[in-house]
């Protein structure tokens, strides 16, 4: 091995030699990815950040540097010396980008033995999601998480410059903070210096980026550490980065039109990507009734239908019964797919009785009607109500949900997301947005009966509601709105409260009286007595965002050191116990469950 202290440099990076570098004397720096010894000749694909290339050792050239090569084994760190020459006749790797040329080694160094890797960065593959998180410095290696992550970088630059362009100003704020409004659990971190107070981790810079326009910044953004302790799933991480965005003297659409822009910068630049502009946009009710979700995805059609009115009155039970409860009967067409066997259909039943609909009714049409073993309780005029109802053709397969309208627009959006994949209807490599707007304010907590805030409390009322406040909180919607992409929230904001009445209106209605609110928000309300701009603002989830980008379908894909399903780092063993000094120092006593 050479001396620690001193190596070849490189001249060059591995990824970069071209034909236009032959007969050129370099120097690399890199790792070896792959090791073939062919008797005389050994061949290393030396590996650094930029890419591979062929690295050539001759014991007839350099025979010192040919022993050396014949030690080295899989990421073992290598610097060599030699020259760029063309690869011989017939040898030539087009699928490379170094492919044309190879280095011929005079002088080689080992910097640094390795192990053998638990994970093979060279042969990829299927590698078990526990080790990948274990060994994650290796499994960042790999060429998907290397793409990945400088991906993450390039669309966090183009998120810097855009929004500094546009005037405004990264400003950092606390992780160490009260509890913030987003309504999941708190990460809380107890205080040494004053025993029996905890500080919470902003579950989002919210009321900090409000205080911000309270303090004339104008136009604030961060890119911002958010920490959350719920369920985890494949878009949800506890610590999260969101693009966190605040403006003054603003309306709903100054923030659409910001927020528009700056996703047409961040797919262009990062992925060479155009998206449609303006996004379209949808209300909330409009997205439930057509898609039964809040995050439709709008890459393929098979709205929902609604039948309630014709299913009232016919003799099919399932479904006037439904409609006599109260209910709702609704359902999609899936384009020819008449031909489904009734086993297809059947499995299709499970799947919409594992998404809490009691069952699946389906109608195939054919040239004079229908066909289904329940179309006997149709009458002619009625089932070809339905098939007009969903502009259906012969060959066409109609599938429908009666239940109360929660559960219908549940099933329903699972069926129908369900059949888009059976049918390859999902065009790959295309984004489509979407706004969704006019949320309802407020979200009823039957647990502890009262209204809770839909999104957070200091979401502006609809102008046409103020009057349900105190009536009906229940129907009142607030300016609030999400920007979706192929069916995944991306982000979510909303023009603020900034009086305090109004504010005070909104938390008399979630059972927060004056004396509560000041106990939770009193440093807020007293800031917002001071000159508060009218501000609104947005979040977008930048981790979901570089997912849909990379085309991965976990956001753990874009983030470096991410966490398990259980919030655990596998690669450091956090969370973990601590010493029981520390604990004594921080006056925190703990109180286990038994152990299992
Ligand atoms: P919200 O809670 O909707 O709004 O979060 C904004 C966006 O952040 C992303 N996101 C997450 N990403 C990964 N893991 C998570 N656990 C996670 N939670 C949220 C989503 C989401 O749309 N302060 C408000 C925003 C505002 O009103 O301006 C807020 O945090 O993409
Ligand atoms: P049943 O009357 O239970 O034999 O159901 C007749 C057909 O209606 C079956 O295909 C069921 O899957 C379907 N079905 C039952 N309940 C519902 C429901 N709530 N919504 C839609 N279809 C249903």
């Amino acid at each position: 091995m050479s001396s620690p202290s001193s190596f070849i440099k490189r001249t060059n990076n591995c990824g970069e030699l071209r034909a236009e570098h032959i007969g050129q004397q370099i120097a690399l720096n890199g790792w070896v990815h792959r090791r073939r010894d062919h008797g005389g000749l050994i061949f290393v694909d030396l590996r650094d950040r930029s890419g591979l290339v062929q690295v050539v050792f001759d014991p007839e050239i350099a025979n010192e540097a040919w022993q050396t090569a014949h030690d080295v084994r899989s990421e073992y760190v290598l610097a060599v010396r030699g020259e760029v020459r063309r690869r011989p006749e017939g040898t030539a790797n087009p699928n490379l980008a170094t492919g044309e040329v190879e280095v011929v080694t005079h002088e080689a160094q080992v910097l640094n033995p390795a192990e053998t890797p638990p994970i093979s960065v060279a042969e990829g593959g299927e590698v078990d999601d526990m080790v990948r998180m274990k060994y994650r410095y290796l499994d960042l290696r790999t060429e998907r998480m290397q793409r990945n992550l400088e991906l993450r970088h390039r669309a966090a630059q183009v998120v810097r410059n855009f929004l500094s362009a546009e005037g405004f100003w990264e400003v950092e704020t606390p992780v160490l903070f009260r509890p913030t409004p987003e309504g999941a659990r708190d990460y809380l971190v107890p205080s040494r210096v004053s025993p029996g107070n905890f500080y919470a981790l902003p579950q989002s810079p919210q009321i900090m980026k409000q205080l911000l326009m309270v303090a004339g910044v104008e136009k604030y953004f961060q890119l911002a550490r958010c920490y959350r302790d719920e369920d985890l799933r494949a878009d949800r991480q506890p610590e999260h980065t969101q693009i966190d965005i605040e403006m003054s003297f603003v309306d709903r659409e100054d923030i659409y039109d910001l927020t528009e822009r700056l996703f047409h910068a961040m797919f262009e630049e990062s992925i060479g990507v155009e998206l449609p502009m303006p996004f379209p946009r949808m209300t909330y009710a409009e997205a439930i009734a057509k898609y039964g979700t809040d995050k439709p995805d709008m890459r393929f059609g098979m709205e929902f239908v609604d039948l309630t009115d014709i299913a009232r009155d016919v003799k099919f039970k399932v479904f006037s019964g439904a409609v006599a409860k109260g209910g709702q009967v609704k359902g999609i067409c899936a384009k020819g797919c008449g031909e489904y066997a009734t086993a297809q259909l059947d499995t299709l039943t499970e799947f919409a009785q594992q998404h809490k609909a009691q069952g699946l009714a389906w109608l195939r049409v054919i040239e004079d009607g229908v066909d289904s073993p329940i179309a006997k309780f149709f009458t002619d005029e009625e089932a070809s109500a339905i098939v007009e109802a969903f502009g259906a053709e012969p060959g066409d397969l109609l599938l429908m949900v009666a239940d109360e309208p929660a559960i219908v627009a549940e099933a329903l959006d699972w069926v129908r997301r369900e059949m888009a994949r059976r049918e390859n209807l999902i065009p790959e490599d295309v984004f489509v947005p979407v706004w969704v707007s006019d949320f309802p304010l407020f979200v009823w907590d039957a647990e502890n009966n009262r209204w809770d805030a839909e999104h957070h409390p200091f979401c502006m009322p609809h102008p046409e509601d103020f009057e349900d406040l105190e009536r009906d909180p229940g129907k009142v919607r607030a300016l609030a709105y999400d920007v979706v992409i192929n069916g995944i929230e991306m982000g979510s904001g909303s023009i603020r409260i900034h009086r305090r009445d109004i504010q005070q209106q909104v938390f008399n209605a979630m059972g927060i009286d004056e004396q509560k609110a000041e106990e939770r928000f009193g440093f807020m309300l007293k800031a917002f007595e001071y000159g508060t701009p009218p501000h609104g603002g947005v979040a977008p989830g930048f981790d979901r965002l570089v997912m849909v980008m990379a085309g991965e379908d976990n956001i753990r894909e874009v983030i470096a050191f991410p966490k398990t399903q259980k919030a655990q780092c596998l690669m450091s063993g956090a969370p973990a116990p601590v010493d029981p000094d520390a604990l004594r120092e921080l006056h925190v006593r703990l109180n286990l469950p038994p152990q299992e």
